[in-house]
């Protein structure tokens, strides 16, 4: 079967761009900002998706273009014969099922708040209703199921379409209308009376607040958020990598869709928080602040009705390019798997999908027992913390092996195939970095978040579970990853 390809470079970034961009730039960055100390944070975030986003990024490209396959596959041709690598696969294919499993739900929660916003649902609306009416979409089991099945839905019917023809189409409309919306509402919000206060939060480091948070949690917070950012770590970029030809080198396409990524990021504080504080409410609300905060605030708002409707449409077109994108790994995932045809494979991740997504569902109505993290979480949280705080960070720490190991597929195989193509070019010199610095500074994060979180958060008895937890999917990782067969294979 011959491999599917990109119609254009510019479908190829925004497709990227478009499974970076997600509600981790919309929803979670302004509220980790709002919490973290604002600038302070941003700053260190940036420095992390340049020190470790961007040269993930890299490999995940290059391992993707060098073996024109899957994370299903993409290890197996590329590894020396007699190694484990391709158990690999196994963090790329749970990761990529179970970012999806929640953000099904999340998805369906603003199909539905884009259609009250231009029904007019938050006119008038106090900040009590606000809560009242997010509190009761989440716990209507039926309108949980439509708005879940919806996303699976459109992501099948766009994937079912095949990769030019659906993904990349509808990925360019989705992104180029997303980030038309974007400009134009962060105009509205910057120009907003007492705004100025909100645009000095956001840009003015205040480092005494990360030593109210602790230094642990922020880095931590900042790493987590690169990460899920740039969806790299579950090799959700690989298949990106692997329909993609070598007129162009991969260091500047991964530069390019980072930039847009952190745009998209930066723009939605530019959105919510000079907002918050035009309407003198706190930005470091938590993940309610976009469905529990700012419907309040539309509602205050001249043209308010409007500016909500294409806030969360917005915010829709984010997510979605989003699931399209990841379900289109998982299509990719089953075609270099089991050999299917590409609407076999698709009808069997929509399935799939759909049932593994009940549980986050479920989570906020009839399984609201369940509180996998502590006294107010939900089965959202265990899933998100899973992908997020795990599958996403040692996955990335296994393609910066890969790359640059002896026994893996090697630093010269890499940066020959990360260097083919005009543009931006890799240095030699950063081997070390790559090989030791990187995996050096991802450990010592992970395992000190780990530590400082179930410190602050957790009692101390579920610290000592978590941290062997933490510590046996390292080793794991580090074993499958270094581990030789006695025989080649
Ligand atoms: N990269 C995706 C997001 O930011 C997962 O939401």
């Amino acid at each position: 079967m011959e491999r599917e390809k990109f119609g254009s470079r510019l479908g190829f970034i925004l497709v990227s761009a478009g499974c970076a961009i997600g509600l981790g730039n919309v929803w979670k960055f302004p509220y980790l900002c709002g919490a973290n100390g604002g600038a302070a944070f941003i700053l260190i975030y940036l420095a992390f998706l340049l020190l470790i986003g961007i040269p993930v990024m890299i490999c995940e490209f290059s391992v993707g273009r060098a073996s024109r396959r899957s994370v299903a596959g993409c290890f197996d041709m590329l590894q020396p014969a007699g190694t484990f690598w391709h158990t690999h696969k196994i963090i790329g294919i749970v990761g990529c099922y179970m970012l999806l499993m929640f953000y099904t739900s999340v998805a369906g929660w603003l199909i539905q708040y884009t259609i009250k916003g231009f029904s007019g649902a938050f006119d008038g609306i106090t900040a009590e209703a606000s809560g009242a009416m997010f509190s009761a979409m989440v716990t209507d089991l039926p309108g949980m199921l439509a708005g879940c099945f919806a996303v699976c839905a459109i992501s099948v019917l766009v994937c079912g379409l095949g990769f030019q023809k659906g993904v990349e189409k509808v990925s360019k409309f989705m992104m180029i209308a997303l980030l038309a919306i974007m400009i134009i509402l962060a105009i509205r919000s910057v120009f907003l009376p007492g705004a100025m206060e909100g645009v000095k939060f956001y840009l003015i480091p205040d480092f005494s607040k990360i030593e109210e948070v602790g230094l642990g949690n922020v880095l931590y917070a900042a790493l987590s958020q690169a990460f899920f950012t740039l969806s790299i770590g579950i090799g959700a970029m690989v298949i990106f990598g692997s329909y993609l030809n070598r007129e162009r080198s991969l260091a500047g396409e991964a530069v390019n869709i980072t930039l847009l990524d952190t745009f998209v990021a930066l723009t939605s504080g530019f959105i919510i928080i000079p907002a918050c504080f035009s309407f003198g409410i706190e930005p470091g609300a938590g993940s309610g602040l976009v469905f529990v905060t700012l419907p309040n605030i539309f509602a205050q708002m001249a043209g308010g009705r409007l500016i909500g409707g294409f806030f969360f449409l917005f915010l829709t077109f984010a997510a979605m390019t989003t699931v399209i994108a990841v379900v289109e790994n998982l299509v990719a995932i089953n075609m270099d798997m089991f050999h299917w045809k590409r609407k076999q494979s698709v009808a069997v991740v929509g399935i799939l999908l759909f049932i593994l997504s009940l549980p986050c569902v479920f989570g906020f109505s009839i399984w609201s027992g369940v509180q996998p993290l502590g006294e107010g979480t939900c089965i959202m949280d265990l899933e998100d913390f899973i992908v997020s705080n795990n599958l996403l960070p040692l996955g990335s720490l296994g393609y910066i092996l890969f790359c640059t190991c002896k026994n893996g597929w090697g630093w010269q195989n890499f940066i020959q195939e990360a260097n083919a193509g005009k543009g931006m070019k890799l240095s030699h010199a950063l081997r070390g970095y790559m090989h030791y610095g990187i995996p050096a500074l991802i450990i010592l994060i992970y395992l000190k978040g780990y530590y400082d979180w179930f410190y602050t958060y957790a009692p101390m008895k579920s610290l000592a579970v978590w941290m062997g937890i933490a510590v046996l999917l390292l080793v794991f990782v580090l074993y499958c990853v270094f581990a030789k067969k006695k025989t080649a294979r």
